[in-house]
């Protein structure tokens, strides 16, 4: 029914590939029927075939109201057409939504009980991430959706319309959804384009290893390889550089260690205090009020606040200017701080200090930091890895025992590469930092 609807829209698929529910990584995806070169278009899809909040039948009504549908999100145009062409017999993309039936293939942590989410990943940052995207759920649901749906009787009903298939439906667009990325001319500060379906480009599954890549051009968006692919081959797409806590959150899976090239793990802003005050050992008040100065500059410098994450990747830290002035300014003597904020000569960074400051707190680098830095540095990790309800040991026996592995439910195996990878990555951290 999909497929023959794909015809009639227009979609053209290569006859070097082919949908597939067998021989993927996930439900559904591409197969390489043929050796494909590097640059060969895979299909097509027409703009018309996209399911957009300017494409629905019920666009005119949303552009109407886009004043009142304003959310910090900028989702609720598309989530509203969404919920009308999802239940709508006569909906021009029926064969296209009728491939979920009933949502029951998402399985994001934000459908497991709290209690679960809490314990299988605590220390990860999915927990706190997944609280705060449900309450702004309800809150969406009940201020702005509600509101616009008693307004518009004739086309949503709040009795079919629910809170529930709502939260699926942000689910659906989380995991499957495209964003077109915006002009370079265009300004960074530009609002991003609104979130689109886009039909067969999205059963593609993801790899941080991907061999495929969506091209955008005014009448039509394109699949295009990347690099050769091998008949038999799985085609996939990149979602972006995505660490495995981040694709739990947002797709509901992960690529297991050593696989996902771009995991990352956080080290919290306010660890990074706590160690300090711990190293610079000063139960002496002139030493802690010293430091609570420095890092009230570093707020007003924006370097640190109060939530935020210093990120580490595989081959050292991804947010490096801003943790490389915070360690400076941390292990300044009481006399340099004095003099460095008399002089407020911190508002640049020269360019080829960038490159310094990103090879410094690069795998070559961060061995070489001054002691206290790396002491810092290594305090932290030590509290972060606290945070974690297991020890990297007990993943790692998991992992290497198969039949304690094939055991695990898919939440757990799940939940398991996210802390995997992420201890790993704080592991290499700690070894980098010591002595
Ligand atoms: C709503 O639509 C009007 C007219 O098309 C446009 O000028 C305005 O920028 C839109 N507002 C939002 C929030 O998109
Ligand atoms: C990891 O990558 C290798 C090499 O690309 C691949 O053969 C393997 O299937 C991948 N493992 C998983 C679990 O995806
Ligand atoms: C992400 O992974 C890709 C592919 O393996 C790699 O080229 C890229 O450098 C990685 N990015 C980061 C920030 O690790």
């Amino acid at each position: 029914d999909f497929l023959r609807w794909c015809q009639t829209v227009g979609v053209t698929l290569s006859g070097k590939v082919y949908l597939s529910k067998e021989g993927t990584v996930a439900e559904r995806g591409m197969l390489a029927k043929d050796d494909i070169e590097e640059g060969e278009t895979l299909f097509c899809i027409p703009r018309t075939a996209l399911l957009s909040q300017d494409t629905t039948r019920v666009k005119d009504v949303l552009r109407e109201g886009n004043g009142s549908l304003e959310s910090k999100s900028g989702w609720v145009p598309l989530l509203l057409a969404l919920m009308w062409e999802y239940t709508s017999p006569e909906s021009h993309w029926r064969p296209y939504l009728s491939l979920w039936p009933d949502f029951k293939l998402l399985d994001h942590p934000m459908f497991w009980s709290k209690d679960e989410r809490d314990s299988l990943l605590q220390g990860t940052g999915v927990p706190e991430a997944v609280d705060t995207d449900l309450s702004n759920i309800e809150k969406e649901y009940s201020s702005i959706v509600l509101p616009f749906m008693r307004s518009h009787p004739d086309l949503w009903c709040p009795e079919k319309h629910t809170l529930e298939l709502y939260k699926s439906l942000v689910a659906f667009v989380m995991a499957y959804s495209f964003q077109e990325p915006l002009d370079d001319e265009e300004d960074d500060e530009c609002d991003p384009n609104p979130p689109m379906m886009v039909p067969v480009a999205d059963m593609l599954n993801h790899v941080s290893n991907h061999n495929a890549n969506l091209e955008y051009t005014p009448d039509l968006l394109k699949m295009v390889s990347v690099r050769h692919i091998a008949a038999g081959e799985e085609i996939f797409n990149t979602y972006g550089q995505m660490a495995n806590w981040q694709l739990l959150h947002m797709y509901g899976f992960t690529e297991p260690y050593p696989n996902n090239s771009n995991d990352t793990a956080d080290i919290q802003m306010s660890s990074i205090y706590k160690a300090a005050v711990q190293v610079m050992c000063s139960e002496e008040q002139q030493q802690q009020h010293l430091l609570l100065e420095k890092w009230s500059l570093l707020t007003e410098m924006e370097m640190v606040g109060e939530k935020g994450a210093f990120i580490f990747g595989w081959t050292g830290s991804l947010t490096d200017t801003e943790l490389y002035t915070t360690l400076k300014i941390l292990c300044m003597p009481a006399e340099a701080f004095a003099e460095f904020k008399e002089n407020e000569g911190w508002e640049e960074v020269e360019e080829n200090e960038e490159e310094k400051i990103g090879l410094a707190l690069s795998n070559k680098g961060i061995p070489k930091l001054p002691a206290a830095w790396r002491q810092v540095l290594h305090s932290a990790t030590c509290f972060t890895l606290d945070s974690y309800s297991g020890s990297l040991a007990v993943d790692s026996a998991l992992l290497e025992k198969q039949s304690a592995y094939s055991l695990l439910g898919s939440r757990e195996k799940n939940a398991l590469h996210v802390c995997y990878g992420q201890k790993m990555i704080l592991h290499q951290l700690l070894e980098m930092t010591r002595g």
